[in-house]
């Protein structure tokens, strides 16, 4: 295999509006980081790119939902980001940010140059506009009814119920979430990529040079968008928050998110280069450079197909693959933000990192379980259990206990100190033992070529279950017993001893070779390691994998020290009642109204909050305008209640205590972004607060005085 002269290797850019998960870190970071780190252990040219990702509407949005600005919103999670990745040992070179200047340059230069060269068209559209904010309305911001399953609260891009992707032209009952108001049409101009143009080389290069080695998931969806008719997108918005398109005409416009995003790769070579005083061009114009990019499964088509065509236009070089992952899924479910459902990085580092039994072994064993379960062909899913396991049978049992068994035996039988290897002595089972250790470095140096990371990874284990395997047979501890005994002649007794020595001394380069294998898998284990063999980092090239001689003979090592400990049943509980009592349950499990799981007096006070868990529950005053019976539900009232910006259905079990009539014309405060749910065949778009006195009997929480319908409450 050919190496390239260089690699720079990316991975998408996170948004910085919100915490990220564990599905985030699986899908792209973590695998990216075992590549590089791998890379460089070969001593390859190498340079690992990320970055906030900084515009779009989610982050004007998300600022909205927190009541703060835009900036202070990327401030605040660009940070956390930053050093989540960080205390995960996600080794970027640079870690830099769109909204910094150097990269709103980058992306104008790169607009200006297409546009320069006809390689962009302007088309006349009319857009939602709300009047009463005097701004065009990006598709995240108008909301309407569903026209495929009929849920009232559907995006401008998106049904999140039904999961259709739509257009805002496509929404009934189109209403602005600025002002609430229905926005009208106006004129707007819009610059486009023209993707059509350039189906002929995306068919080609997709199709033609990498159908073998792309994934068949990033090929198949290539295929499909290719062959659906590839269409003008747009590269522009109106919006004020994003990077300004660099021409007069263009006033009070940005570039598209998607636009500027990819380039962001670019801009933080680029920043690289400024902070290593490295030239940063030919990572993106020789054709000797392999680009790589990480990413997961949402962001195939910008990766495989916008971005390389914008590559192209402007004359760099295109990526030599694009290994996307598929989504990871946890304890059963999708793991989602709005229902909470979901392990952020920051809480497991908080839970299992940042306490006095955790430290660099625990984000080595989250490292491990992730890699373990990569959704790297299919969905995948995270359980508590599954991580358990992962942890106690397998590095614990496994790969520690290798470790530990080898230098408990070196300093009981060997001094502390590598014994010599007899090689007139060896026998069968300590040249299969050393033929595994040189086969382990091709497997392994494939399947990471190839982004074959779980296996990959596999093999590294199954190297050390060998290695117990082995050292089980040889039994050395039972020889020692026979020199103890003293009962054998001298010839018996140093054959008996050139015998542990073989064994010790086996053991021993394969703790090294281990050692070399884990390292881009497991850093901190690796690093453990090196420490316990007094060895320097050099021993980790990966040009010493599969060698016998990277412990010298006579050498003394520390003492063993453990390299993992287990996972307590206790442990895993609480994180899953955690998880379970911190989301919002999925349609099906959840109470009818809140009164029905308050049992005042004998309810005890429910665990403690932070404000940002209360903030995240939209109350509003609504006003019920209509209500009927629920057929074949005795308990069950359906709900009309208007809320100012909409009216919802709300079924709600208050049946016994209400007849339909005497609650029309109620105020009520209403859960608004709960989770919509079905009961009884009727979708429920939120809940309703009630108070239910000690005799169980329920009242209505409602305003003193008459207030607008759709009234905050907080
Ligand atoms: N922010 C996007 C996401 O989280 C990914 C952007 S990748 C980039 O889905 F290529 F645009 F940078
Ligand atoms: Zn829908």
């Amino acid at each position: 295999m050919q190496s390239p002269k260089r690699y720079l290797i990316t991975a998408a850019l996170p948004y910085a509006n919100g915490l990220k998960h564990i599905g985030h870190l699986a899908g792209a970071y973590l695998p990216a980081d075992i590549y590089v780190r791998y890379l460089r252990s070969q001593k390859r040219d190498v340079v690992f790119v990320c970055g906030s990702d900084e515009h779009g509407t989610a982050i004007p949005i998300q600022a909205m939902k927190e009541n703060t600005t835009p900036q202070a919103i990327i401030d605040k999670y660009h940070g956390i980001m930053k050093s989540n990745f960080e205390d995960l040992g996600i080794s970027f070179d640079v870690y830099d940010r769109t909204s910094s200047p150097l990269h709103h340059e980058t992306s104008q230069e790169f607009f200006t140059r297409l546009n320069d060269a006809g390689e962009l068209e302007t088309k006349e559209t009319e857009q939602y506009f709300d009047e009463a904010a005097n701004t065009f309305l990006a598709d995240r911001y108008i909301k309407g009814t569903c026209p495929n399953c009929g849920f009232t609260g559907a995006y401008g891009d998106q049904c999140e119920k039904c999961g259709t992707t739509l257009s805002p032209d496509e929404l009934i009952n189109p209403v602005s979430t600025l002002s609430g108001q229905p926005p009208i049409k106006k004129k707007t101009t819009h610059w486009y990529l023209p993707l059509d143009r350039h189906e002929e080389f995306l068919r080609q290069w997709i199709i033609g040079e990498h159908s073998q080695d792309w994934r068949a998931n990033v090929v198949g969806q290539c295929k499909s968008w290719i062959d659906g008719g590839l269409q003008a997108r747009a590269v522009t918005r109106d919006l004020d928050w994003g990077i300004k398109v660099p021409l007069e005409s263009a006033r009070g416009k940005v570039l598209y998110v998607w636009f500027d995003a990819p380039i962001g790769y670019i801009s933080a070579t680029k920043q690289w280069g400024l902070n290593t005083g490295k030239d940063w061009r030919p990572y993106w114009e020789d054709k000797d450079t392999k680009l790589v990019h990480f990413i997961g499964k949402d962001n195939i088509v910008f990766h495989c197909i916008i971005f390389p065509i914008m590559l192209k236009l402007h004359g760099n070089i295109l990526p030599d693959n694009v290994p996307s992952n598929e989504f990871l899924n946890l304890e059963g479910d999708k793991m989602s933000t709005s229902r909470n459902w979901k392990l952020d990085m920051q809480d497991y580092l908080d839970d299992f990192v940042k306490k006095e039994n955790g430290g660099p072994q625990m984000v080595d064993a989250l490292r491990y379980y992730l890699t373990q379960i990569a959704p790297e062909t299919k969905d995948s899913e995270f359980t508590w259990k599954g991580f358990q396991d992962a942890v106690n049978n397998e590095l614990v049992a496994i790969f520690g206990n290798f470790v530990n068994r080898a230098f408990v035996l070196m300093h009981k039988l060997t001094a502390g100190k590598v014994p010599p290897l007899h090689g007139d002595r060896t026998d069968d089972k300590d040249q299969a033992m050393i033929a595994d250790i040189q086969l382990a470095k091709n497997k392994i140096e494939t399947l990471l070529e190839g982004y074959k990371f779980r296996e990959a990874q596999f093999e590294v284990i199954d190297l050390a279950r060998k290695g117990n395997r082995y050292m089980q047979e040889k039994e050395p501890w039972i020889k020692a017993k026979k020199l103890g005994d003293g009962a054998e002649t001298d010839e018996e007794q140093r054959s008996a001893q050139q015998e542990i020595d073989n064994t010790l001394h086996i053991c021993l380069q394969l703790c090294a070779n281990l050692a070399i294998f884990i390292h881009p898998f497991l850093p901190n284990t690796a690093k453990k390691m090196m420490y316990l063999m007094k060895v320097v980092d050099k021993m980790l090239d990966w040009d010493n994998a599969g060698k016998m001689k990277l412990l010298s003979v006579g050498y003394s090592l520390r003492a063993p020290e453990l390299l993992f400990r287990k996972i307590e049943d206790m442990e895993i509980q609480e994180q899953i009642d955690k998880l379970k009592n911190n989301s919002v349950p999925a349609a099906g499990s959840l109470p009818e109204t809140i009164a029905e799981v308050e049992k005042p007096a004998t309810t005890p006070v429910k665990q403690e909050i932070v404000f940002d868990d209360f903030a995240k529950i939209d109350l509003r005053v609504g006003t019920i305008i209509s209500a009927e019976k629920v057929e074949k539900a005795d308990k069950l009232l359906k709900l009309s209640i208007d809320l100012g910006f909409e009216t919802r259905t709300i079924v709600s079990g208050i049946a016994l205590h209400f007849k339909p009539e005497e609650v029309i014309g109620r105020q009520v405060v209403v859960v608004v972004n709960l989770a919509p749910r079905k009961m009884r065949g009727i979708e429920s778009n939120g809940m309703i607060l009630m108070a239910e006195d000690n005799q169980g009997k329920l009242h209505f929480v409602q305003p003193e005085n008459m207030v607008n319908a759709g009234a905050g409450v907080s």
